[in-house]
């Protein structure tokens, strides 16, 4: 039996999916099983992972984890894999390509919990994959609504970079390493296959939505502000940003770790805009 946290997020829908699909056990943890909206056929069980008591149900039976961690620090962090590990042998979990073996602190606060959850696996006793994941291409649905509003994407950083990786790849190799064997210890990173600059990435949703979009650069002070005002704390926001200032100097790296893995090419952001392009509309 294999659970999937994240199960209702971009990433663990897929790796439900992708592992129902492959024939394997999957039991979906998830916080609300009436809002889930899972298939009716996938063992839905309740549980927090801020509340460590309520994974017992969950993780009964449970030989691996695939675990997001959806929290700014990893406090609660050494709770929850003690629950895993009274159950479970194997753990994958969903980290970040930023994180720095070179550095004792990490220099945002994202890549520090991810940095500091992979330490806590790392002394849990149990086998342990790292998928160290680049740009999600699901950010883009950040863009939704100004794309649906009139197609004008206003944002800071429009020459930053990336090697956007579409949800269902990083899924894939998820499930390769959760059905499989040789993964033990790997630290996997994980990228799409192409760069593009947010100006590109902006064009491209536009097109595959059939509503032409554009990007309008503003400056950073003004999409701070915005992020703050929607919640976002004051040192992630300045995290993000700084990594987005050095994707305009330097692009995200292309690794071809999708492709050695599942024997197929990662997904273009274009593959993937078409993918999603109900929800640009
Ligand atoms: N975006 C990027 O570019 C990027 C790059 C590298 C790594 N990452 C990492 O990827 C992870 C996010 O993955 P994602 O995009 O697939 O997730 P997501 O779509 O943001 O969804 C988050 C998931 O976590 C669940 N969740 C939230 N709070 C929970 C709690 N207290 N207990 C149990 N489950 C809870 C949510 O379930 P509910 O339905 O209950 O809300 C949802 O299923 C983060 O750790 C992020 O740092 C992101």
């Amino acid at each position: 039996m294999i659970l999937v946290t994240g199960a209702t997020g971009n990433v663990g829908r897929q790796v439900v999916s992708q592992l129902r699909d492959a024939g394997a056990a999957v039991r979906a943890l998830v916080r609300d099983p009436s809002s889930a909206g899972l298939p009716e056929e996938v063992d839905v069980v309740r549980g927090d992972l801020s509340a460590p008591d309520t994974l017992e149900a969950a993780l009964d039976g449970v030989e691996s984890v695939f675990l997001v961690w959806p929290f700014f620090t990893a406090d609660g962090a050494p709770a929850v894999l003690d629950a895993v590990g009274r159950h479970a042998r194997r753990i994958v979990y969903l980290s970040s390509a930023g994180v720095r073996e070179d550095v004792e602190r990490q220099g945002d606060p994202i890549n520090q919990f991810h940095a500091d959850v992979e330490r806590l696996i790392e002394r849990s006793g149990l086998e342990w994959t790292f998928l160290r994941a680049g740009g999600f291409a699901t950010n883009a649905l950040a863009w939704a609504p100004e794309i649906r509003e009139g197609g004008v994407v206003r944002a800071p950083f429009g020459a930053a970079t990336r090697s956007l990786i579409h949800e269902r790849d990083i899924a894939a190799v998820a499930v390769r390493v959760l059905t499989g064997d040789g993964h033990g210890g790997a630290k996997h990173h994980l990228t799409g296959p192409e760069l593009l600059s947010t100006v590109e990435q902006v064009r491209a949703v536009g097109e595959a939505a059939g509503r032409p979009a554009r990007f309008e650069e503003i400056p950073v002070e003004e999409a701070r502000r915005q992020m703050l005002a929607s919640g976002w704390p004051a040192s992630v926001v300045d995290g993000i940003f700084d990594a987005h200032a050095g994707m305009v100097a330097e692009p995200e790296r292309i690794t071809s770790t999708v492709e050695e893995i599942t024997g197929v090419p990662a997904r273009t952001f274009r593959q993937w805009a078409a993918d999603h392009a109900g929800d640009f509309r």
